[in-house]
């Protein structure tokens, strides 16, 4: 069987890393399957699914196409802008598709969602793997909702998606939640640990200080906001040290917050020295492993949350934002701690409790690993997702058998 994978972006957000361990676990589990996968530009992702033995074609994305998004300003005016390039776009990846001669297309990302459906040779399935929420998107909820009857299948990373998703698509098609998995053997409490203080270009902290991090994109919905106010009502902050670590990744125009702008937050609110700013790591474990305290602040509900998964994985302890698919990855109090999203005042108080309480820290990081290793294992995702390419690919029905025709 041949799966071929589609994704619009090069750049490593939680998506990507999902993608990520999802060639690897199937790579492994299923070694006679040939993967291959499909961006629309170079980058770490790129690198990444080549160093497992992954071939990535190329296809470039018109930059009128790539800026389109309902999260940011894009909007109406920017889809219809972007009509002849999404047309001229859709010929040159059909091509490339069909020269893949793929049996399956797994296809992440809103826009290959709706241009893999067009994009398909006859006969192709195509499985949707959906990472975020549609319904606060209206216009890619309509686009997906017009083309939902040409995919075969929805996987969705958790629960709270798989609700939104059947809201926003209706009956048809059938939708079915497959948690991520996390790379164990890289997210593990043993390992190197990066020099936040030397990265963010602050002097080293006082021995014993409590190193607090919140790791993630730059998208306004993270949190960077709340976790900056949290850090400025903790009294005098006495021995805590704040890390804001990533990067913007998005071409999404107006999607996400500029490290120009967080640094002058952190002035204003009076934290200077006293928060760095790493910018975009690739090594995250060793960036986790440097902390003390794990950080998730998104502040609208997260569709999954790969960051708390990882910092349980690092056998740190969390604190993640209530809400959301995030809800099914720790149990409050057990292997983290909640706190309501954007609730700055709860978030410094949970701050203060763990910086308090070395013995809760090691406890919630013990506890977290073992949720980690026994629910977000990569052989537990491969064998799910495996079911549904056997589903729909080498054990399909004949007649569902794709029919590779060439295209002019
Ligand atoms: C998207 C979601 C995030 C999730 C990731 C992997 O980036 O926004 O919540 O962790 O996909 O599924």
């Amino acid at each position: 069987m041949k799966i071929l994978y589609l994704n619009p972006c090069s750049q490593m957000g939680g998506a990507e890393t999902s993608l990520v361990e999802l060639l690897a676990s199937v790579r492994a589990a299923e070694p006679a399957w040939q993967l291959a996968l499909l961006l629309n530009n170079e980058g770490p992702l790129a690198i990444k699914a080549r160093a497992l033995g992954v071939p990535v074609r190329v296809v470039p994305m018109p930059a009128a196409l790539e800026k389109v998004g309902d999260s940011g300003w894009g909007g109406r005016q920017a889809i219809l802008k972007a009509l002849p390039a999404a047309a001229n776009y859709l010929h040159r990846l059909r091509r490339a598709i069909h020269s893949e001669q793929p049996d399956l297309i797994h296809a992440t990302g809103f826009k290959m969602h709706v241009l893999s459906t067009r994009a398909r040779p006859r006969g192709v399935p195509v499985i949707w793997h959906i990472h975020d929420y549609v319904r606060t998107r209206p216009l890619m909820s309509r686009l997906l909702r017009w083309h939902a009857g040409r995919c075969a299948d929805v996987i969705v990373n958790s629960r709270s998606v798989a609700a939104d998703v059947r809201a926003a698509l209706g009956r048809q098609p059938k939708i079915e939640t497959i948690y991520n998995a996390i790379d164990l053997q890289r997210f593990s409490p043993a390992g190197p640990k990066l020099d936040l203080d030397a990265l963010s270009g602050l002097a080293p902290a006082e021995p014993g200080t409590v190193r607090v991090g919140l790791a993630a994109t730059f998208a306004r919905w993270k949190g960077h906001h709340t976790f900056l106010k949290a850090l400025s009502m903790l009294p005098s902050m006495p021995g805590i040290r704040g890390y804001v670590i990533g990067g913007p990744i998005y071409q999404t125009a107006g999607s996400q917050h500029t490290i120009e702008d967080l640094r002058q937050k952190a002035q204003r609110l009076g934290l200077e020295g006293r928060v760095g700013f790493t910018g975009f790591l690739d090594d995250t474990p060793s960036a986790m492993r440097a902390l003390d305290v794990v950080v998730h602040a998104s502040t609208q509900p997260e569709p999954f949350g790969m960051v708390i998964a990882e910092g349980m994985a690092c056998g740190k302890a969390v604190i993640a934002a209530n809400a959301g698919g995030a809800m099914e990855i720790f149990e409050d109090q057990i292997d983290a701690l909640g706190h309501a999203p954007g609730d700055a005042a709860a978030l410094a108080n949970r701050i203060a409790q763990l910086a308090g309480d070395d013995n809760l820290r090691v406890l919630l990081g013990r506890a977290g690993r073992a949720k980690v290793e026994a629910e977000f294992n990569g052989a537990r995702l491969a064998r799910e997702m495996s079911r549904v390419y056997r589903l729909f690919g080498v054990d399909a029905p004949i007649a569902r058998r794709p029919v590779l025709v060439p295209h002019a």
